[in-house]
């Protein structure tokens, strides 16, 4: 396994993605291409923890944690410890799995930040006992999130971060776990795959730039002069279209002794070809598709 996406067809990122997560589940095609193409039934969750696993491993890191904000009942976190055992056997790399929650719903609204006309305090309440007999390795970490982020390294001592899936609803809290970012640079991966839940809706949520997980982000990259979170841009690119694509961003940490560690291909070459006719045509294309699917496998 390589750096870049995978050169495999791209005709597979045509089935619709229950039609991949089938032909998975019938060993028809692999891991990557079914994360690559969106299978499986949080396929946002999947392609965060997957890209984390790769980096660590270009980088040499050893061991990874990937943290769900957010844990309500619990299938969420059942979903990501799964995808962590897999993940994990696939890349060589240890993959922790965190899930933060208050253990008793959403705490009240603050203000039209928190989107009072949308969320209730006490929606989502979990029921702790049946969710710990259903988890196999990942941890919970229960408490208010204004408090768990303070204590939550020195408990845990966890592996460097590398995704997290943002699903506490609420401005006030999603400013708090991004916080967590803030801490020193050995808990985290130069680049975080992020995944933010809360960010597209309805015509009822009507999620904007100036409340909620939104507002969070632009305040977060405002705050930050060496830390931005930026959305993924290869995704919103990609045919056929998935809503997820616009809800994955990357934490680049400028700073981070190890965000200009080289991780690309090193064979890189523009050798100089015909400039008409039907083969600088052919060139051009076979050009543009080489980068479309980036470094070789
Ligand atoms: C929508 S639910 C999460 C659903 C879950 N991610 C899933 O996909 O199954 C949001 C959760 O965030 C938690 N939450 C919100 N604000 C919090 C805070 N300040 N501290 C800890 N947990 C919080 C709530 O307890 C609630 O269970």
């Amino acid at each position: 396994m390589t750096n870049g996406r995978p050169k495999q067809l791209r005709a597979l990122g045509l089935l619709p993605p229950r039609a991949l997560t089938l032909a998975r589940k019938l060993g028809l095609v692999d891991l990557r291409e079914m994360v690559e193409h969106g299978g499986g039934d949080r396929p946002a969750y999947a392609y965060c923890v997957y890209h984390a696993a790769l980096l660590a491993r270009w980088l040499g890191y050893e061991a990874i944690s990937v943290i769900e904000f957010g844990v309500a009942g619990g299938n969420g976190l059942v979903a990501l410890e799964r995808l962590a055992a897999e993940i994990s056997s696939a890349t060589a790399v240890e993959i922790q799995v965190y899930g933060f929650d208050t253990g008793h719903g959403l705490p009240a609204p603050r203000d039209y930040r928190d989107l009072p006309y949308h969320w209730k305090q006490g929606f989502f309440e979990m029921d702790k006992h049946q969710l710990e007999q259903r988890l196999d390795r990942a941890r919970l970490v229960l408490g208010d999130i204004e408090q768990t982020a303070g204590t939550f390294f020195s408990a845990h001592r966890p592996a460097p971060i590398g995704a997290v899936m943002h699903d506490f609803d609420l401005y006030s809290s999603t400013v708090a776990g991004l916080s967590m970012f803030d801490v020193d640079e050995r808990y985290r991966l130069p680049r975080v795959y992020c995944y933010f839940d809360d960010i597209i809706g309805s015509e009822v949520e009507l999620y904007n730039d100036f409340t909620g997980e939104r507002l969070a982000i632009e305040e977060f990259n405002s705050a930050h002069d060496d830390k931005k979170l930026s959305k993924a841009y290869h995704l919103i690119t990609r045919y056929p279209m998935r809503t997820w694509y616009h809800q994955i961003y990357v934490l680049h940490d400028f700073s981070h002794s190890r965000y200009n560690d080289f991780v690309s291909g090193d064979d890189q070459q523009l050798p100089l070809g015909p400039t008409t006719g039907w083969a600088a045509r052919a060139a051009h294309a076979l050009g543009a598709w080489t980068r479309s699917v980036g470094p070789g496998t």
